[in-house]
């Protein structure tokens, strides 16, 4: 196993990059994608769920608040900490566990009905790690059970559309934002650039590419049969002018 993503673990350990971090738990909040996600994965009322890579809890707490039983799982102990946080303000029930999507616990065999995996930095290990991830969640799923796989990139929309630049507001300061895909690799760099309090800043986060055949056949090599694609949580169509991708398979 690679060791972990040095830039991704950098960007998720330390509060200096808070712009970079996934969305937080609104409390009261009924986010939309919620009532999409059950959609499509349809679990039963009983269900058991992994939020893996949970991040902040947006998807994990309101999934608990459901009535389902739900586990959090990161390898950031400041996401956890937040998460766990604002689970307790509003008392919703989660099992929270630190540690690295690639090797997920051996007592978790064949005990969840369904996995998500949202906003994921899908692709930030090499290919044989990230098809590891994939193997690890088929074994943790029940059989018949369900994995939401969200990937931030899709390799069709980078090549269709391009490097790009960009910029937004990293909280009271501007952030330059320049996406390149190094073509050979299928490598993804976002680099950042900063000014804040008179000093510049910069970082960056790679990621590969997939085209949405080759998540496929990752998906299928991983033991998955039943297999849709979409642009979005809303189900709709995958197509490659698609910013993401949204994967719903069955083991
Ligand atoms: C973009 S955030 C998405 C969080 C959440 N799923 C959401 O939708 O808001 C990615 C998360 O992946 C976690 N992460 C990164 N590498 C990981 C790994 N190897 N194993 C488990 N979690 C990891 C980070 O700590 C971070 O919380």
């Amino acid at each position: 196993m690679d060791a972990p993503s040095p830039s991704w673990q950098r960007l998720y350990a330390d509060e200096t990059f808070s712009w970079i971090w996934p969305p937080a738990y609104e409390p009261n909040s009924n986010p939309p994608e919620l009532e999409q996600i059950l959609s499509l994965l349809k679990p039963h009322k009983e269900a058991r769920f992994l939020d893996l890579a949970c991040g902040l809890g947006w998807l994990t707490i309101p999934l608990a608040l459901r009535g389902f039983q739900v586990t959090g799982y990161d390898l950031s102990d400041a996401m956890l900490t937040r998460a766990q946080q604002s689970a307790g303000h509003v008392n919703a029930q989660i099992e929270w566990v630190r540690g690295d999507m690639r090797s997920l616990p051996a007592s978790w065999t064949a005990t969840f009905d369904c996995v998500t995996l949202t906003l994921s930095e899908f692709g930030c290990f090499h290919d044989s790690d990230n098809q590891r991830v994939l193997a690890e969640v088929a074994r943790v799923l029940k059989s018949g059970g369900c994995f939401l796989l969200d990937i931030v990139v899709n390799r069709d929309e980078l090549i269709l559309n391009g490097d790009r630049n960009n910029s937004f507001d990293g909280g009271g300061f501007f952030i330059a934002d320049k996406g390149s895909l190094d073509i050979l690799s299928g490598i993804f760099t976002r680099a950042f650039q900063w000014y804040h309090q008179g000093q510049r800043h910069e970082t960056s986060w790679q990621i590969r590419a997939y085209t949405p055949p080759e998540v496929k056949r990752m998906l299928d090599q991983a033991g998955f049969r039943e297999l849709s694609a979409y642009r979005n949580y809303a189900g709709d169509s995958l197509t490659r002018d698609s910013a993401g991708m949204v994967f719903l398979a069955q083991k």
